[in-house]
């Protein structure tokens, strides 16, 4: 299920109170903090944090940094034909199609688009995970570098957008869904450390199915979910086409070509 537990934003130091206090009326967030908190953000040095206070084993705090590990090696190093999300998208050299990621999360692989020179607009109803993705885009972005042009072509547009229709700055020509899909058996003790902290805080997203209808009525041409290979359809609806990588597939959902006009 999809955990709304309580989760305090502090400041690190009495310079940043203002600041912590602008994010905590941002995304809905309480100031305080109880004996029986969970998790708790912190924002240092500009820097937003989770920690997880009562986690099972030693942990780093979560933060979104583009430029750090994974996400700034892949940045750098993404090449077109190798990426199954990019076939899934439709990306190619001469087209870049605008996307809605629809269920950002910690918006890896809305860079990974955004990279290879799409413009991505990111909903994500969480609000911790919103704000910490916010001040991941946002640090990202005073970066004069490739990643923080790739973090330009990063818009967070808000939390329920695909059910109110509304905020969009571009018609997506793609919506792309990757819900929180319950992990079982092998795939639970594979998980990374700071993705078991993800799946703590955020849960499975039970409601996923509902997703689907309303990412059909906004895309212009497709819909692609990303989904393990041992997961179902979303919504039971089965896909045009599938696009498989190491661990996961993408179902794609076509509305028209992207040669197709409209009508
Ligand atoms: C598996 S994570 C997405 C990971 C993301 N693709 C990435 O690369 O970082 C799923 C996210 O979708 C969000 N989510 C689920 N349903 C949503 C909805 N209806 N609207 C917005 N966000 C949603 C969850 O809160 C969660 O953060």
């Amino acid at each position: 299920m999809t955990t709304t537990a309580r989760v305090p934003i502090l400041a690190g130091s009495d310079a940043e109170t203002v600041a912590a206090q602008a994010i905590a009326e941002r995304w809905g967030l309480p100031s305080e903090t109880t004996d029986n908190d969970v998790f708790q953000l912190w924002l240092t040095n500009g820097v937003l944090a989770l920690h997880w206070l009562q986690s099972p084993q030693k942990m780093s705090p979560l933060v979104v940094d583009f430029h750090q590990g994974k996400a700034a090696y892949r940045a750098q190093n993404t090449q077109l034909k190798n990426e199954a999300i990019a076939k899934a998208v439709g990306v190619t050299g001469q087209f870049k199609p605008s996307v809605v990621d629809g269920t950002a999360g910690l918006g890896r692989d809305a860079f990974v688009l955004a990279g290879l020179g799409c413009n991505v607009q990111l909903i994500e109803r969480h609000p911790v995970v919103a704000a910490l993705l916010d001040n991941g885009l946002h640090r990202a972005r005073q970066e004069g570098d490739f990643i923080g042009d790739t973090c330009q072509r990063m818009q967070l547009i808000g939390t329920d957008n695909l059910f109110t229709g509304s905020g969009y700055t571009q018609e997506p020509d793609v919506v792309y869904l990757d819900p929180m899909y319950p992990k079982t058996g092998k795939q639970k003790a594979q998980v990374k450390k700071d993705m078991q902290m993800f799946q703590q805080l955020v849960g499975s997203d039970e409601d996923a199915d509902t997703l689907l209808e309303p990412a059909l009525a906004l895309a212009k041409y497709r819909v692609v979910v990303k989904r393990p290979n041992s997961a179902p359809f979303l919504a039971g609806r089965e896909p045009n086409s599938q696009i498989k990588s190491k661990k996961h597939r993408f179902d794609v959902y076509i509305k028209r070509g992207f040669h197709e006009s409209a009508n």
